[in-house]
């Protein structure tokens, strides 16, 4: 499949069907039995420490990344819908933490399984965050879009201040070193459905420490606080007006 017409159509016919069981990340978990507290959490090895301990370089990573554009898109926008995450602007440390824990299985992910089962070098695996590092932020993506998104967005402010700068930052940029990723500007429905999966304990490679912050949230504050995220404006170079999506 070296055509890039054919190799395209055939991601395409492989995403299609994969759109419908997105809804539902939890559909066919592939790991019961891996309970968070089997789970030290970001335990530097494995595949995570290897793939933090090489140079990715950006350049490497694009060919690895084609697969990828297909659900996240060529841009790394991801879908406003929230289906499938932004991934530009987001932290390397992040990306590669993530990938790892998404192939062991740590985190469900059965839309992009398939995908990630391929990318069996850590070496390869840091060329693809690399590559992923070296594209401009969209200027656009989901937001919360109800009547009343300012009422939303100042109490999701209130609750962001008080319990979440500590770890992802007073303008939502999280932590590259301590693998807190960026809240700031994804899509409000890949938000709100992140934190009711760590809230209800559904996603186990979860920190700990945010799940006992999170555990006592309502439905009606997951929404409020996932409003204010998604109002924020991620942190980084954004891609000029106009121009093409893509490379910085
Ligand atoms: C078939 C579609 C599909 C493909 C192909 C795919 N992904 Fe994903 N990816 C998803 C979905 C869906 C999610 C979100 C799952 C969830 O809601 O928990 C996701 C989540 C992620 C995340 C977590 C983002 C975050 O903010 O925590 C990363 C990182 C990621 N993908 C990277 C990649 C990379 C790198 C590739 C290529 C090797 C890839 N994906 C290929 C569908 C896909
Ligand atoms: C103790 C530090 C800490 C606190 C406090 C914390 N978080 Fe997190 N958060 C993390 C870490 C670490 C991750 C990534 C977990 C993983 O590896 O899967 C995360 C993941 C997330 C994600 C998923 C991001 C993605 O791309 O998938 C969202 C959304 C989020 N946090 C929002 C919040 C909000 C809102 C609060 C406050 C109510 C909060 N967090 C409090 C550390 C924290």
């Amino acid at each position: 499949m070296k055509h890039p017409v054919i190799k395209t159509l055939a991601l395409a016919a492989a995403c299609l069907p994969l759109l419908a069981s997105a809804a539902d990340p939890r559909a066919a978990p592939r790991t019961a039995g891996i309970e968070s507290r089997d789970y030290q959490w970001a335990k530097m090895e494995g595949e995570m420490k290897e793939a933090l301990a090489v140079k990715g370089v950006a350049k490497k990573g694009e060919e690895g990344y084609e697969v990828c554009g297909a659900c996240h898109l060529p841009s790394g926008a991801g879908r406003p819908d929230g289906t499938f995450p932004q991934l530009a602007g987001q932290h390397t440390t992040v990306l590669i933490k993530q990938m790892a824990d998404i192939r062991m299985g740590l985190r469900d992910n059965p839309t992009m399984y398939p995908f990630a089962k391929e990318l069996t070098e850590p070496q390869e695996l840091a060329h693809v965050a690399a590559y992923i590092e070296s594209l401009c932020i969209p200027l656009d993506h989901g937001k919360y879009e109800g009547k009343d998104a300012a009422v939303q967005i100042a109490s999701g402010k209130a609750l962001y201040e008080k319990q979440c700068v500590e770890c992802h930052g007073k303008n939502g940029e999280g932590d590259k070193a301590k693998f807190y990723p960026v809240i700031a500007g994804q899509h409000y429905k890949y938000l709100l459905r992140q934190m009711t999966e760590i809230r209800d304990g559904h996603r186990r490679n979860a920190n700990p420490d945010m799940v006992k912050v999170i555990k006592p949230y309502t439905n009606d504050q997951l929404v409020a606080i996932s409003a204010y995220q998604a109002s924020l404006k991620m942190p980084g170079a954004m891609c000029k007006a106009g121009g093409k999506p893509g490379k910085k």
